[in-house]
């Protein structure tokens, strides 16, 4: 059951690596108590196994999530979706969801993203905040890029999506990987419109977290 004043987010995780991105992006939407609709394409759900083991997979992500970051993920409430379920509330612009991200996000996605497809509940969503004008957050992941890729990412930021590609800075200092994903956690709250204090912000003079 979610909180009716609590932000309700789309978070769409497909299968590009990056998995690490996703779950540190979801823990922070849930500790500053979001209500996240949650939608793990089947690539998605292949990439969480791969790149962070059998704890987390998509069903079990909760509880991975409060054994890697903590209580304060219980703050925030998930709904898992089919990501064949058109019918789903995150499939219509009268759902009340403010934004949606998708992290990390697979070329494929991206191109049905850039060319309005809608054939699976993560194309639809997106499709409906570009509609909507709300925020939609996509975090590509591919290197090197093909031209067809580079032109579907111009195709969505003139639909009007926020182009947030996997590129963590390293001006923070980051002693791990988990300071990696903080990072990128917190650009893709910010876009998304959220107070975070994932990264220090830059102060001008070089920074040291912690
Ligand atoms: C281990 C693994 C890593 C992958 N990494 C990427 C990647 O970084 N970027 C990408 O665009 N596709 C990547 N792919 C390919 C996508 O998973 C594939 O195109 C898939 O059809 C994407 O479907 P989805 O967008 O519905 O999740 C990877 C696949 C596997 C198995």
């Amino acid at each position: 059951m979610s909180d009716s004043s609590a932000p309700t987010v789309a978070l769409a995780i497909t299968g590009a690596s990056g998995a690490l991105f996703a779950v540190r992006t979801l823990a922070a939407l849930l500790a500053n108590g979001s209500h996240v609709e949650l939608i793990v394409t089947d690539y998605g759900r292949r990439l969480l196994r791969d790149e962070l083991g059998e704890d987390a997979a998509a069903e079990r992500l909760v509880p991975f999530l409060r054994s890697k970051y903590g209580d304060e993920v219980e703050r925030g409430t998930v709904t898992l979706h089919s990501n064949r379920d058109l019918g789903a509330t995150i499939a219509s612009g009268s759902h009340g969801c403010i934004g949606m991200a998708i992290v990390p996000c697979s070329m494929k996605t991206m191109a049905a993203v850039a060319h309005g497809l809608s054939r699976s509940l993560v194309e639809r969503a997106a499709d409906v905040m570009l509609k909507e004008r709300r925020r939609l957050v996509i975090v590509p992941r591919e290197t090197p890029m093909s031209l067809p890729q580079l032109k579907n990412m111009v195709l969505c930021a003139e639909a009007g999506a926020i182009m947030l590609p996997a590129m963590p800075a390293f001006y923070q200092m980051p002693k791990t990987l988990d300071d990696l994903a903080d990072f990128m956690a917190g650009k893709i709250l910010g876009a998304l419109g959220f107070e975070h204090d994932l990264y220090p912000k830059w102060t001008g003079q070089g920074g040291v977290k912690g």
